[in-house]
């Protein structure tokens, strides 16, 4: 992992802009009384309004951004991904869609249009995005590539009531605000962000909440290694998925993103947690520089989002590899229009950047979640890991 050495240096209307943010999250310190909770901070850098990386203008996905995602790779993830939801359409008499934290809107306008070209059309295909400069850029994209299906886009402030069909959330429950924990000499502490002489540095006290102390009773006979061990939590995923639970009456949840069931997360090797920065594809383990201006994400705790489900009685239908879920979903069979050896080379390409293990294939795991379906999902049967949960 680079050093934050080697990271590029911002010019000077990021690094106003960073500043700004930086007195808005020191004046909430000082509001807080001198500390606030990572998960805060976290929340500060990423959506505080019109100032946080999420919130703000910059461009975070692909090549010019900070960081890129499947749908961005390749519209064959969205394409295998329509495959999936048209297994779930077949069981269910009213066909929507809602989407996530959609980001650029690419996976949006993938999958319409593959739905499209299978007649399967949802009725609606609603986005709930907390960025409204995503919102924004989606508008834009969508209006732009499909203007014949826009009438069938909605952005939702909030989650409907009695949802019938299918929620897709790819790498959104990483990009939620996650509590920090250190486990050391037979203790476990929370760490906040607190200001000393108006610099930004951590520091360590009791647990901040309630869940927060369950969830560390919980996960502390999966530490062995309770020696100097940092690990996250992502209660904030756990209460999404809990309201969800709430409101689907009927149908699938899709959760694709990176992380582990519970072994793999609180592994004794995994002792300096999971938490990431990403800033111009440069990925490093700092959140206190940089604010908004770089992404700061963690892993999931798989097992964590199942065991929601099913106190929320949802079935955990499967826990595939994205590699798994794709070649289940046929990846590799959909047509496509390779015209000439260079179209032929970047499909494989992509195919493999999204499959193969070295690559997005294993890190990534897609959690698949069902509510009163009668039949069982075959392709999420490939290579399913439940029992790992
Ligand atoms: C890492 S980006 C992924 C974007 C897109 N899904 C993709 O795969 O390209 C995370 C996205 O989730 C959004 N987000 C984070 N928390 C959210 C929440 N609670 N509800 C809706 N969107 C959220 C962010 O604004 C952003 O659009």
């Amino acid at each position: 992992m680079p050093t934050t050495n080697n990271l590029p240096i911002p010019d000077s209307i990021a690094q106003q802009h960073s500043e700004h943010l930086l007195t808005h999250i020191k004046q909430a310190i000082s509001k807080a009384g001198g500390k606030i909770s990572f998960a805060d901070y976290m929340q500060l850098c990423l959506y505080a309004p019109g100032l946080g990386y999420y919130s703000a203008g910059s461009h975070k996905l692909g090549g010019k951004g900070d960081f890129t995602t499947s749908p961005e790779i390749s519209s064959l993830f969205s394409r295998t991904l329509a495959q999936h939801i048209i297994d779930v359409f077949q069981q269910i008499e009213s066909k929507d869609i809602l989407e996530f934290g959609a980001g650029s809107g690419k996976m949006a306008i993938d999958i319409l249009l593959e739905l499209e070209s299978h007649n399967s059309l949802p009725e609606h295909y609603y986005i709930i995005e907390v960025s409204a400069d995503f919102q924004q850029r989606q508008r834009q994209a969508i209006r732009l590539s499909i203007p014949h299906l826009i009438d069938k886009v909605i952005w939702l402030e909030s989650l409907p009531t009695d949802f019938i069909g299918v929620v897709l959330a790819n790498e959104v429950c990483d990009a939620m605000p996650v509590h920090c924990l250190h486990f050391n000499n037979g203790t476990v502490k929370e760490r906040y962000i607190e200001n000393v002489d108006n610099r930004l540095q951590w520091c360590e006290s009791e647990l901040s909440q309630v869940d927060l102390i369950r969830h560390a009773e919980e996960i502390t006979p999966l530490i062995t290694n309770r020696d100097d061990y940092f690990t996250e939590v992502n209660l904030a995923a756990e209460s999404w998925l809990a309201s969800l639970a709430s409101t689907l009456q009927q149908g699938a949840i899709f959760i694709i993103d990176y992380g582990y069931s519970k072994t793999g997360y609180y592994h004794p090797e995994r002792n300096s947690g999971t938490l990431m920065c990403y800033y111009q594809h440069q990925g490093h383990d700092n959140p206190l520089i940089l604010q908004g201006l770089q992404d700061i994400t963690a892993h999931i705790d798989f097992t964590a989002l199942a065991q929601v489900a099913f106190d929320n009685s949802l079935q955990v239908a499967g826990f595939q590899s994205q590699a798994d879920f794709l070649l289940a979903g046929g990846i590799t069979e959909l047509n496509t229009t390779e015209t000439d050896a260079f179209d032929t080379l970047k499909t494989a390409t992509e195919i493999k950047q999204l499959t193969l293990p070295s690559e997005m294939g294993e890190n990534f795991k897609v959690l698949s979640l069902t509510k009163d379906l009668e039949q069982i999902l075959a392709k999420v049967q490939l290579g399913d890991r439940r029992h790992s949960l």
